[in-house]
């Protein structure tokens, strides 16, 4: 494989704590690769890093054959970054926020004057070129943003959250935009705490949690390594935190379940080889064992998130 992006003992440290944590990990050239973690897991950090925002503590990187302390000028020269914070100028248009960019990069007027235009037809905004900013939705403030992150063509793009807060049409929009990048062969680093997302867009995931890479892999992969069965949610209501946990360790000791885990304040899930053939005889045994019906019953194939669920405990969105 071409590396595009290697990370070497890549560490950021703050006085209160490791923000990443020693990660080494190679992304392939003219691929996604998606940080797939929870808020707080060390994802800006990693692409503030990466897109030499932020000096690392220790550790470095190579980017397309650059390295990340020695050769920052030329490494910015070859990337784009859509931060999570949105910056623009309020009280300039759409186009003329791109423009700017543009400019910086010292692009000809005449090779980003009709590229400006289809950037925005692309993110259907053609429309709203001429307008300030300023009355823009979040949505298409976002969309301006990414375009701003890539008017100058750059080999490597750095998107970080990029539908975060977004509505479900914008969405789509972005996904859209993203996935037409890749087929540029170009290589693109995005961040999600959206599963869907991850899954979705990614060739490869990095699953981060506290600074650290836990799990790496296509998701078909991860989803296979992690949670091989179906997934089974259910409720039951007035059981003690005791008498749940009882009931997971039971669910635990059955040879056809891979893991059970109790979730939020009543909800216990667990994974089942064919679980969902098998449903009626889970259902009888907990009948049984524990006089419990398994209430709003839930059955689904294995997603990213029980993959997390399955390596930290945790939701992502906890
Ligand atoms: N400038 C900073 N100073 C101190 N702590 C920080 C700073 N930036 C981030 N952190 C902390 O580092 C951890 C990782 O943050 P971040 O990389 O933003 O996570 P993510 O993007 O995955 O949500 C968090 O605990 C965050 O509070
Ligand atoms: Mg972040």
């Amino acid at each position: 494989m071409s590396t595009g992006i290697e990370l070497i003992s890549l560490t950021k440290k703050f006085p209160d704590l490791t923000a990443v944590d020693n990660i080494n990990l190679k992304i392939r050239k003219g691929h996604l690769f998606g940080f797939l973690g929870p808020n707080g897991a060390g994802k800006s950090t990693t692409i503030n890093m990466l897109s030499t925002v932020l000096k690392p503590t220790s550790g470095t990187a190579n980017i397309l054959g650059y390295d990340l302390i020695h050769d920052s000028q030329k490494i910015k020269s070859l990337i784009g970054v859509c931060p999570q914070e949105i910056v623009m100028y309020d009280y300039l248009t759409a186009r003329e926020n791109i423009e700017l960019i543009a400019r910086l990069h010292k692009i000809p007027k005449s090779e980003y004057k009709e590229h400006i235009d289809e950037l925005l037809g692309k993110m259907k905004l053609l429309d709203r070129a001429n307008s300030l900013v300023k009355g823009f939705s979040g949505g298409m403030k976002r969309r301006i943003n990414v375009l701003m992150a890539v008017i100058h063509n750059p080999e490597i793009i750095f998107f970080d959250e990029p539908t975060a807060g977004l509505d479900p049409q914008s969405r789509r929009v972005v996904w859209d935009f993203i996935k037409d990048f890749e087929k540029d062969n170009k290589t693109i680093i995005l961040t999600t705490h959206n599963m869907e997302e991850a899954d979705d867009l990614s060739d490869n995931i990095a699953i981060i949690d506290h600074g650290k890479i836990i799990a790496e892999g296509s998701p078909q992969q991860l989803k296979g390594e992690h949670g091989k069965g179906d997934i089974i949610e259910f409720r039951v209501f007035n059981h003690s935190l005791e008498e749940r946990e009882k009931i997971v360790s039971f669910l635990n000791g059955n040879s056809d379940i891979l893991w059970a885990k109790s979730l939020g304040k009543e909800r216990i899930v667990f994974n089942a080889y064919d679980g969902l053939r098998n449903i009626s005889h889970f259902y009888e045994l907990l009948d049984q064992q524990f006089k419990i019906k398994m209430q709003d019953l839930v059955i689904r194939q294995n997603t990213l998130e029980d993959v997390f669920i399955d390596l930290t405990g945790r939701n992502l969105r906890d």
